[in-house]
């Protein structure tokens, strides 16, 4: 367990902007920062983190929180580890209580993960520095392949030894547990069944577990995560035999999902965000080569075809892509299929081809950083000139095959969700291809019309991967969740916005001294409230509010200070610090936290007419709820004297309703 002080000094030490900052391109409006959500897809940022309070918030998603809670929810750690992860960051010392058994039973699992992941990388990279094999073989080839110092070790490239179990031996003898070299893919376990290839033995052998190296007699190359962790890697053969498969991959485990990682991200979001597109590319070794050319803003999806999670990945830091696979057929068939759902996601796609046979890697060789980015930029032609040259490659202008590949053109420029764009490059091929527009227009229609016929006949609008979608072309409708007549949410709530923006404001109120002579008092908005509320024996019903509520008496009976925001957001709990999360963000205007501030400095303004108006509307809500239960008493025709005194009762209730409703109204008027 962390010892609470370290806990303290991770809050004070971390700065929001920072934590979120590896993750998400942040632009400054005003005094906060703005992005686009990792928590949901978007075009347009709506993530907001401000600084000041130490808080993000999305007012797409609605998910908000303090600097902990997002490396929660982001990398999916637990609050412990979470902390764990930003003293690393900010190199706080933390000093861990003993753990109970039960404890380490619990320690996040994942984190395991990604210690054992990040042990192998260090003994991967040692290898290649400090055994014979590896200075010869591993480092020898990567020298041998042109790669400097400084960037093998950018990469943290490494080295497997060509024996079956060189890495777990060492692991499990350094302490490791066999279950996570396993969970993390660096071991496998074999079981019952013979190890592939073994001879048949007879009798069998009997059900002993063995363990053996994933990777072994390769060079290493790892996969990070977003925010620089070691999740996986991927081992290349030195060999040249067919027999062996080239690359052997990590494969999916609790830390690694493929289809939501690009290889290299880590090391080129930087430059992606100030070159303003990303040049996506096929391989490990194209993504390292073009870094060591000065061509930092390059991802590869590493083998695995491109996935929508990974082009959201890249959506966070641009809109404008630049494709390049091999020129052989499946690179072509990668391209044409990377093409078509890169334009669904409404991104901005053009595509490199390099001369004669060269990939990448093989081209950063020969010529200068400037004339290799020069290359990119100026060689990278749009889509349809480029499915155009394909599809149309030795067809001898046969009319037929022309007219196919026109239909297969249009069809990708149906994909293209904005109409705008889509009439663009209805203009180009009508160019390119030299057709008329209309033509392609009404092809471009038949086409649209008919997926939306198909989309709208399909029953569920639900995609692959669980998440829910809104249906195409429809908007989202927000629905508010009805108010019952019996409950205060709505006042209760305010009641406590205005404790945690203001609790700690100063307010004048009239009161009167031993001698009844009237006075001015000043005292805190949250003493002013606490006093009304208690006055009438008010209670929260909402129990987040009521704890909230109940830490402001506290705290103030104990230090006699009203706690600050801080005390709030970071609160162990964490309903309570969502809870001010969203109240410190978002009271009216949602869209506009500058505008937001302005309002609270108006608002201070007529804090004390805002006080009044939120106790009285919950006194006023509180009673209409007391009547209307003794309402529902009345109708069930109870016996005579209780009938009296329910009578008694509703007349008092609605005399003070109207009290109340007068000084309500006054407040409102004034
Ligand atoms: N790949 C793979 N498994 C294979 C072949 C390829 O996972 N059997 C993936 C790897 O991520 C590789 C990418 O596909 O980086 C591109 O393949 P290729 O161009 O063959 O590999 P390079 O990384 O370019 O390797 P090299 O230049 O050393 O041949
Ligand atoms: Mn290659």
């Amino acid at each position: 367990m962390i010892k609470k002080e370290d806990i303290d000094k991770i809050f004070e030490t971390v700065r929001i902007e920072e934590v979120v900052g590896d993750y998400v391109s942040l632009k400054k409006r005003g005094v906060n920062l703005i992005g686009c959500c990792p928590f949901h897809n978007e075009k347009t940022p709506s993530f907001y983190v401000s600084p000041v309070k130490g808080i993000y918030k999305c007012f797409g998603c609605g998910k908000g929180g303090h600097a902990v809670n997002f490396i929660m929810e982001h990398d999916k750690l637990s609050y412990p580890d979470a902390l764990r992860y930003l003293a690393k960051k900010y190199n706080i010392e933390i000093v861990e209580k003993e753990l109970t058994p039960e404890e380490s039973v619990h320690q996040n699992e994942r984190e395991s993960l990604y210690v054992v992941s990040s042990y192998a990388q260090k003994h991967f990279s040692e290898n290649l520095y400090n055994t014979d094999e590896g200075k010869s073989v591993g480092l020898g080839y990567f020298k041998e392949r042109g790669l400097r110092e400084d960037i093998i070790q950018k990469f943290q490239l490494g080295y497997s030894i060509n024996h079956r179990t060189a890495f777990t031996d060492i692991a499990i003898a350094t302490g490791y547990k066999t279950e996570y070299l396993v969970k993390a893919g660096l071991t496998i376990e074999y079981r019952n069944e013979p190890e592939p290839g073994a001879a048949p033995q007879n009798p069998p052998a009997k059900a002993e577990a063995r363990y053996v190296d994933r990777f072994w007699g390769r060079v290493m190359f790892p996969i990070h995560n977003q925010s620089g962790r070691v999740i996986g890697f991927g081992g290349r053969t030195l060999r040249t035999d067919k027999k062996t498969s080239k690359y052997v991959n990590s494969p999916e485990t609790d830390i690694y999902h493929k289809s939501n990682v690009l290889y290299g991200l880590f090391h080129s979001k930087n430059a992606i965000s100030q070159e303003k597109f990303c040049f996506l590319v096929e391989g490990y070794m194209d993504v390292i080569a073009l870094h060591q050319a000065g061509v930092e803003n390059v991802v590869s999806s590493s083998g695995t075809a491109l996935t929508g999670g990974q082009i959201k990945l890249i959506q966070r830091y641009t809109n404008d892509i630049i494709v390049s696979y091999d020129g052989d057929q499946a690179g072509i068939n990668a391209a044409l299929k990377g093409i078509d759902l890169l334009l669904e996601e409404g991104m901005n796609v053009k595509v490199l081809s390099f001369p004669d046979g060269h990939d990448p890697d093989s081209y950063s060789k020969l010529v200068t950083t400037e004339e290799l980015k020069t290359f990119i930029k100026d060689k990278a032609q749009n889509f349809i000139s480029y499915k155009a040259e394909i599809l149309t490659k030795g067809t001898q202008n046969d009319p037929l095959k022309k007219a196919a590949a026109i239909v297969n053109i249009v069809e990708s420029i149906a994909l293209i969700p904005e109409a705008i764009y889509r009439s663009v490059y209805i203009k180009e091929c009508s160019r390119i291809m030299d057709v008329e527009e209309q033509i392609l227009l009404s092809e471009l229609n038949k086409i649209r019309s008919k997926k939306f016929n198909e989309k709208r006949n399909q029953p569920t609008p639900y995609s692959d991967n669980g998440n829910m979608e809104a249906p195409p072309e429809e908007p989202v409708v927000e629905t508010r969740k009805e108010v019952s007549v019996a409950d205060a949410e709505h006042q209760e709530r305010d009641i406590i916005r205005i404790m945690i923006n203001f609790g700690d404001k100063m307010v004048t109120i009239a009161s009167e001294d031993e001698e009844g002579k009237p006075i001015d008092v000043e005292i805190t908005t949250a003493e002013l409230i606490i006093h009304e509320l208690q006055h009438d024996a008010i209670q929260l019903e909402n129990l987040v509010y009521n704890s909230v509520f109940n830490e402001f008496v506290a705290c103030i009976e104990k230090h006699q200070t009203v706690p600050d925001q801080k005390f709030f957001i970071n609160h162990e709990n964490i309903a309570i610090c969502s809870l001010t999360v969203d109240l410190l963000s978002s009271p009216y205007n949602l869209s506009n936290w500058e505008q937001h501030d302005i309002f609270i400095t108006m608002e201070e303004d007529v804090l004390k007419k805002s006080i009044y108006n939120a106790i009285y509307s919950l006194k006023s809500r509180k009673l209409e709820i007391m009547i209307h239960d003794n309402q529902k008493r009345l109708k069930e025709d109870p016996p005579e004297e209780e009938l009296l005194m329910l009578m008694q009762t509703q007349v008092q209730l609605l005399q003070a309703k109207k009290m109340l409703n007068a000084l309500l109204g006054r407040i409102v008027v004034k």
